[in-house]
């Protein structure tokens, strides 16, 4: 089956704006937005939305544009990993953002969008433990139900306003069955909910928290977003170690809350530490 990766493929783009504006009257009734959501590419299959939200901001698409996909081929996950899913069955989308915030506050649009995620999904089902893994992985019960992935572009020399924000959020929707050679377990809402989700309905419900949460970030300095973040954060308090996928090594402590740039703080026996990236696993031991 072929895919198209790039925005400029006129006929599949036409395509792609047709079933966006169709998916937009799906979720009318529920959508309360003003700009997220408003413009649409929906794709049956890509490579990844991610680039192709790229190559449409870079042409000028408006903020809050989205390209949503039905299946990709080629799904990037954090750290070079792949994001796979079962076509037809999940929610893969990103938004295209310009943040009038410095580059070293993007992490706080990253809070935003993961917190958004979390309070949508706990909504499809009020018994639901859904609680936020740090930086941004959703999980239900210590299963991951989404991943994000933030990828920015813009003029080399950093200027507030012109660097660009692809937002990418993949959540396990309806799959029904998962390869058990992932790092994390990963699971569905399906699976969780024992029932099928309406994915236009949960859509519109992460855009509606979404858009305000983002917004307020330039006038409250991140402050009511990290509140709600840290609200599911489920390490606060607790004894973890955090490998650095880039440094290769792992520094250990108890988290003690997030900066108000969005980085993870870490009481550790040297001092308290400031850790902008990395992966989180539980020191179960040292918690009794
Ligand atoms: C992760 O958990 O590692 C992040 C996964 C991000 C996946 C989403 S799916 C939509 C968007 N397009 C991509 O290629 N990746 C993101």
């Amino acid at each position: 089956m072929t895919y198209s990766n790039s925005y400029t493929d006129g006929q599949i783009w036409a395509q792609a704006l047709a079933r966006g504006r169709s998916l937009l009257h799906e979720m009318e009734g529920a959508l309360a937005t003003r700009r997220f959501g408003r413009s649409i590419a929906r794709y049956e299959e890509v490579g990844s939305t991610n680039t192709i939200a790229a190559s449409w901001a870079a042409a000028g698409a408006s903020e809050g544009a989205l390209v949503v996909a039905d299946h990709q081929v080629r799904g990037r996950g954090r750290h070079g990993r792949a994001w796979t899913d079962a076509p037809g069955t999940n929610l893969m989308f990103s938004v295209i953002l310009r943040p009038t915030l410095p580059l070293d506050r993007f992490g706080l649009v990253m809070l935003a969008a993961c917190s958004s995620v979390a309070e949508a999904v706990a909504t499809v089902d009020a018994s639901l433990p859904v609680s936020i893994k740090w930086p941004n992985d959703v999980l239900i019960r210590d299963r991951k139900c989404c991943g994000l992935l933030m990828e920015t572009s813009g003029p080399s020399a950093p200027v507030v306003g012109r660097t660009t924000a692809v937002v990418g959020i993949g959540i396990n929707v309806n799959q029904d069955e998962f390869p058990d050679n992932f790092a994390l377990p990963a699971t569905s809402l399906a699976l969780e909910c024992g029932r099928l989700i309406d994915r236009p309905a949960l859509l519109a419900s992460i855009l509606n928290g979404f858009e305000p949460a983002y917004e307020k970030l330039a006038t409250d300095g991140g402050a009511s977003v990290r509140e709600t973040y840290l609200r599911r954060l489920e390490s606060l308090g607790a004894y973890v170690r955090v490998y650095s996928v880039k440094q290769g090594d792992a520094i250990e402590g108890r988290v003690a809350g997030i900066s108000p740039i969005g980085a993870l703080l870490l009481e550790t026996d040297e001092g308290l530490r400031t850790l902008t990236s990395g992966e989180v696993t539980f020191h179960r031991d040292q918690e009794a």
